[in-house]
């Protein structure tokens, strides 16, 4: 079960000591940088959600307050009714960076979420399905340091996914991917989520991906980030260069972060 509900939902972070060259004096009121000012979403159970927004605008703030990494400065974040105030165990987080633990190899990174499946061959099979799907076969005794970027986004995707989670909070789990890789990745993702229905929430800079893969996009503007546009989306398989709706969509949110001609 994944409904979530954001309610009039505000972020603010304290003044630093050097303000950056560009602040307006309306970000800073009181000291303060304002992020997300006064976000309304609601998702329903099982929806791939998409996220888009400009650099900066406050997209992994909200994320990680959804997943009950961070606390708003006001309103609130409901999953299923109730408010969230620490992680859940039945939600997994694909972090934007350095999400692997260091110390560890990919398989040990793998198997800290498998912790309650106590048939050995079951885990191992489980972690050798998923590491074949990400291709990093050969490398599962690896350590992060040891792969490469996007063989280290390939070893987060598959932590997350061997897990099976209720609920997966995904912060730009492509960049960094070769483009095949990243289309291939695009597809399990899809599958996964055709196949078990749970709900994924996912930032992406990638466009295309959100149209492609969401059942709903979202669309953040600059901070003080507002909800720009939120747009469901039905069908799978989709085509963006046919779809004349979708050609037109990406035209429009193209225009909303400020690209008007796509070289
Ligand atoms: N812990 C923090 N303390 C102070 N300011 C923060 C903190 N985390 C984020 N910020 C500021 O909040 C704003 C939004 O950051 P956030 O990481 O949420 O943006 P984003 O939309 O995810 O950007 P990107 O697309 O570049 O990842 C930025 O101006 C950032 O400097
Ligand atoms: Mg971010």
């Amino acid at each position: 079960m994944g409904h979530i509900k954001i309610e009039n939902l505000r972020k603010e972070y304290a003044e630093r000591r050097t303000l950056p060259r560009n602040h307006t004096d309306s970000e800073y009121k009181g000291g303060k940088l304002v992020v997300l000012d006064g976000i309304d979403l609601e998702f329903n159970d099982g929806e791939f959600v998409c996220i888009i927004g400009p650099s900066g605008c406050g997209k992994s703030s909200m994320l990680r307050i959804i997943a009950g990494f961070d606390k708003p400065t006001s309103g609130r974040v409901l999953i299923n009714g109730t408010d969230v105030v620490k992680p859940r165990t039945d939600s997994v987080y694909v972090f934007q960076q350095n999400g692997l633990l260091p110390w560890m190899t990919v398989w040990q990174n793998m198997e800290l979420g498998l912790i309650n499946i106590h048939d050995k061959e079951e885990k191992v099979q489980r972690i050798k399905e998923y590491i074949d799907i990400v291709e990093l076969t050969g490398f599962e005794h690896s350590y992060p340091s040891e792969l490469s970027g996007g063989m280290k986004r390939r070893a987060e995707l598959a932590r997350a996914l061997v897990i099976n989670p209720d609920m997966l909070l995904m912060d730009e789990p492509f960049t960094g991917l070769d483009f095949l890789t990243h289309m291939k990745m695009r597809e399990e993702v899809v599958n996964m989520h055709e196949y078990i229905g749970k709900s994924m929430v996912m930032i992406t800079h990638f466009i295309d991906d959100a149209l492609i893969m969401a059942d709903r996009v979202v669309v953040l503007g600059e901070r003080p980030t507002r909800v720009q546009m939120v747009r469901e989306l039905k069908g799978r398989a989709r085509n963006i260069e046919t779809d004349p709706v979708l050609h037109e969509l990406k035209d429009e949110i193209y225009l909303m972060m400020g690209v008007s001609y796509v070289v």
